[in-house]
Order: C-alpha cells, then sequence, then structure tokens
C-alpha cells in the first residue's frame, strides 16, 4: 500500500516517540546517576569545565562528560564559552538542600532494589501481585524493615514530595476541637511538625512501623517537639492507637488493596471515639467525564502504576473511596482540595 508523504512522516514521528518512551529508563538512570554523585551541588557555587567536577565528585571523566552531554536536553546545566558546565534553575531541583529539592526523589527511585521491582511488572499485570514481590520475596513495607538505609531514604523522599501538601493541610484546617492528632503510618513525622508548628497547644501521636519511627524521632527532636509527640511502633492490620480527636491517614489508603484498606479503616473506626474526626489525604482520580488539571491527571496515573509495581495499591476516584469509607463505618462529609497541591483531604466522620 502506498503511504503519502504525510503519512510517512506521521509514521516517523510515532516512531520516534515510541522509540524515546521505551528508552525512557536510561533518562531516569543518568539523573540518578547525576544526583548520587551530587553533580549539581559540585557546580552551585561556580561554572566549572567536567574534568574539575568529575575530581569533586569522584567520577571518571570522559564517563561524567558523557553523562552531561547525554542529559543535555534536560536543561539543568548551561555551558558558558570555554565549556564549563554551570546550574540552571531546574538544575537546582537536583540540589541536596534545595527548596523542593528531587534529589532525594531521583536516587530512591533509581536506586537497585526499587528498580528491580519494574522489570516485573508484566507478572504485576498478570498476576495483581506487585513486582516487588517476585524481585525480593518480600514486600515492599518488609524489605523497609529489614533495610534501614533503604527506609531512611525512601521516608526522606516522602518528606521532600509531601512538603507543599504539609503546608496546604495545615491551612485548610482550623486547630478547632482537634487538639490531639494521630498521624497513622505518618512516615517521617513532617505533617505533624508542620501542623505542631502551627498549633501550640495540639499535641499529636505519630503511629507507625519501626523503621520509620526511628527516622521520625530524629526530625521531632530536631523541631523540638518531642514533648508534644508521642511515637508508636505498630501494624495498622493488628490495631491503632486510642484517644484522638483526629485521626489522619495521609497517603495510606493507596498503598493497599481493598480489602487491606477496609482493615486500616476498621481499626482506626474501632480505635476512635463518636466524635473524632478521619481526615484521608489522597490524589482523588478524576472521573471518566471530569475535567482536571493535566499534571494532576498525569501524577494520578504515574503514581497509580507504581501502586501496580511497587507497592501493591492503587489510586481511587471520590465514589470508590467513599465507599470504603461508607463499608468501614464512616460518612464522608467534605472533600476539600489542598490548593497549590494536587492532593485533597477527604473529611469523614463515624457513623
Ligand atoms: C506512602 S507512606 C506515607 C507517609 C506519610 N503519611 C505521608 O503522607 O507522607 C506510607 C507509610 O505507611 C507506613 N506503613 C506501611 N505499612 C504499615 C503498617 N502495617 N503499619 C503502620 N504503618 C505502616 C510506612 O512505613 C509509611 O511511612
Amino acid at each position: 500500500m502506498q503511504h503519502s508523504a504525510a503519512e510517512s512522516e506521521a509514521n516517523r514521528a510515532d516512531a520516534r516517540r515510541l522509540a524515546e518512551a521505551i528508552n525512557a529508563y536510561q533518562l531516569s538512570a543518568a539523573i540518578g546517576a547525576l544526583a548520587r554523585l551530587g553533580v549539581a551541588d559540585a557546580v552551585a557555587a561556580e561554572p566549572l569545565h567536567p574534568d574539575e567536577i568529575a575530581k569533586r565528585v569522584g567520577a571518571d571523566t570522559g564517563a561524567l562528560g558523557r553523562l552531561l552531554e547525554a542529559t543535555h536536553d534536560l536543561g539543568l546545566f548551561s555551558v558558558d564559552v570555554d565549556g564549563r558546565y554551570g546550574l540552571t534553575r531546574a538544575g537546582e531541583l537536583l540540589r541536596a538542600d534545595a527548596r523542593g529539592s528531587l534529589r532525594r526523589l531521583a536516587i530512591v527511585s533509581t536506586d537497585e532494589w526499587r528498580w528491580r521491582a519494574y522489570g516485573h511488572l508484566t507478572h504485576a499485570v498478570r498476576t495483581g501481585e506487585p513486582g516487588f514481590v517476585p524481585a525480593h520475596g518480600c514486600s515492599f513495607w518488609d524489605y523497609l524493615e529489614s533495610h534501614p538505609e533503604a527506609a531512611a531514604s525512601f521516608q526522606e523522599s516522602m518528606a521532600r514530595i509531601s512538603a507543599l501538601r504539609d503546608a496546604a493541610f495545615v491551612r485548610s484546617y482550623d486547630v478547632g476541637a482537634l487538639h490531639r492528632i494521630v498521624d497513622v503510618g505518618g512516615g517521617d513525622g513532617s505533617l505533624l511538625c508542620a501542623w505542631l508548628g502551627a498549633h501550640p497547644d495540639a499535641r499529636g501521636l505519630l503511629f507507625d512501623r519501626s523503621n520509620a519511627i526511628e527516622v521520625a524521632r530524629k526530625k521531632i527532636a530536631a523541631a523540638e517537639l518531642a514533648d508534644r509527640c508521642e511515637l508508636v511502633a505498630g501494624d495498622f492490620f493488628d490495631s491503632v492507637p486510642e484517644g484522638g480527636d483526629a485521626y489522619v491517614l495521609s497517603w495510606i489508603l493507596h498503598d493497599w488493596s481493598d480489602e487491606k484498606a477496609h482493615a486500616i479503616l476498621s481499626n482506626c473506626r474501632g480505635a476512635m471515639g463518636e466524635t473524632a474526626r478521619l481526615l484521608v489525604i489522597e490524589l482523588v482520580v478524576p472521573a471518566r467525564d471530569e475535567a482536571s488539571a493535566a499534571d494532576v491527571t498525569r501524577m494520578v496515573r504515574q503514581t497509580d502504576l507504581e501502586m501496580l509495581g511497587v507497592v501493591g495499591g492503587r489510586e481511587r476516584t471520590a465514589a470508590e473511596l467513599s465507599q470504603l469509607l461508607a463499608q468501614a463505618g464512616f460518612r464522608l462529609d467534605r472533600i476539600v482540595p489542598l490548593v497549590g497541591t494536587p492532593w485533597s483531604v477527604l473529611d469523614a466522620a463515624p457513623t
């Protein structure tokens, strides 16, 4: 069959796009290497030649030059007329201490232990079991429990992602009667630090697995909030501490199947008094006929793939979340978008 010139060009463009997508993992790996080596920090103060950068970060000069070339199109570095590499605004995001830094995320996302799960994505799609299990012989969360370095790195990357979200959450909720917050699966304590920092009379309880508690203990002590924040290690499939005015489940339900999410919600319900509130923070999947910002849709799709391939959970629509809540004895009162972030709070009460 004869193709017109326009059709042939369109076919070539399709092939280019698909080939780029197929090889996108190479770019991820390259960004991970830049982040791990600390290249952005090395050139932050002044532009440098590749051989000087290589010396500072402990890399092979030729190989580092090729890495910089390979990532050129990302616009992380500028090159001056003398061939010295300087940092652009986008490159700042790979600095360790930049506001909104993505360095830790780049490292954790491309660490060999995490990456390996994606080699088993087809298995995840065939069976529904996350690829992490055949890759490591255990769940993602059990792996973190026995690998403290990976756990600390994961918690730090979560904290970087959630910084804006935590600030928006604190802005959205008047402390009112919520004096004692229980953050279930509270991770490194970022949300409680933000909450307690803004409400001097409030108290917090962070409940999580022991690897996260160790990370949170340092963060909460550094913020001088230890006297107002209890840390409890445990398993939310066994039970959840009692006595809170508000129970927060921030980015927890999406990690689990409906059955497991139901078990977590039921344990929260069992721990809560009749006047306590449940605040569920999630990305809410837009319904099919609902308009939504392209970046929210993209993030939801990517995170859902991560849940499928690595953790074993899923992202959900408002209707699905509302149904899960109802099945565990909650009434969804309102959904509050956390302005400036893709997350929302589902504010629910016991029925
Ligand atoms: C995706 S992270 C969310 C952390 C934090 N809430 C946030 O929004 O950034 C999920 C958290 O659930 C915790 N977790 C996983 N399994 C758990 C369990 N069985 N019992 C208690 N916490 C658990 C993890 O350690 C981790 O801190």
